[in-house]
């Protein structure tokens, strides 16, 4: 018989998607210029093919604003629902236990952190972030402690300020390392590689990892066959996950630690 506090929780995406914080936009500048780059020029197309009698010219400016708007849909789309979804089946594939220890690296405003967090009633999310509104808006400890505790789980939830290239946890004390979006925001490689190394320095052996990223992630997924992981598999996570389209999609990386 499974000993009570090592249950494994039934992940039901459902249920995780139900939410009741509020997790702003993810880099907002980008919607915001793609969205006001493809207003201007769906106006200048309007002016091309009515006061300036610009004829078929005004197709380029028609063709190129409505991409735009498209693109700002689909980004908006994503970061508002789409990476939710994804993000609820991921956690259930990780069939999470009740009482571990889960680490996001780069949680901002806890979108996937407090998703983690409903299905550990026993356990513990910890959040390392340093909270930078230009990569998420509002982003900071204060307004991601607000949404635990409109999502109901604040008790078991933890957050540290810190850079994940240097991450202020022991060797070996995490049962699942996450990161969503946010290596890629380190521009320097050995940086990048660094938040990997760490990400399996703190994990326990037998621990799991999931880094879905819009970049890097192949570089991601050697170093970590490097560094002895095992079963490291890399995955598009679909259209439900574009930032503007296709050409930024995300991708998932997972693997064990033997
Ligand atoms: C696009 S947001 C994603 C937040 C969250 N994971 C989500 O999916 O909603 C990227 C996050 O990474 C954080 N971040 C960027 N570079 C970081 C670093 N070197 N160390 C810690 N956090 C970092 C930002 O502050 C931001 O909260």
């Amino acid at each position: 018989m499974p000993k009570e506090h090592n249950r494994r929780v039934e992940a039901r995406p459902r249920d995780l998607l139900s939410r009741r914080g509020n997790y702003g936009f993810d880099a907002p500048a980008v919607p915001l210029y793609l969205g006001g780059g493809g207003v201007v020029l769906l106006g200048f197309a309007i002016l091309s093919a009515t006061v300036w009698d610009g004829g078929t010219w005004a197709l380029f400016p028609l063709l190129g604003g409505l991409f735009m708007l498209l693109s700002t849909a689909s980004y908006i789309y994503t970061t508002r629902a789409g990476k939710f979804a994804v993000w609820a089946e991921i956690l259930r594939n990780l069939g999470l236990r009740e009482d571990e220890h889960v680490l996001e690296m780069g949680c901002g405003r806890g979108a996937v952190l407090l998703m983690a967090a409903k299905l550990l009633p026993q356990g513990r999310a910890v959040g390392l972030d340093l909270w930078r509104t230009v990569d998420q808006s509002g982003n900071s400890m204060e307004m991601t402690l607000e949404n635990a505790e409109l999502e109901g789980v604040r008790d078991r939830v933890e957050l540290k300020t810190g850079d994940i290239t240097q991450m202020p946890f022991p060797d070996g004390s995490v049962d699942v390392v996450l990161s969503a979006l946010t290596i890629h925001n380190i521009k320097d490689r050995h940086a990048r590689l660094k938040a990997v190394d760490e990400a399996v320095r703190v994990l326990k052996p037998a621990g799991r990892l999931a880094i879905a990223d819009i970049g890097h992630t192949a570089e991601y997924a050697d170093r970590l066959r490097q560094l002895g992981m095992s079963d490291v598999q890399v995955r598009g996570l679909g259209w439900r996950y574009w930032y503007g389209g296709p050409w930024v999609a995300t991708t998932l990386v997972t693997a064990k630690k033997p």
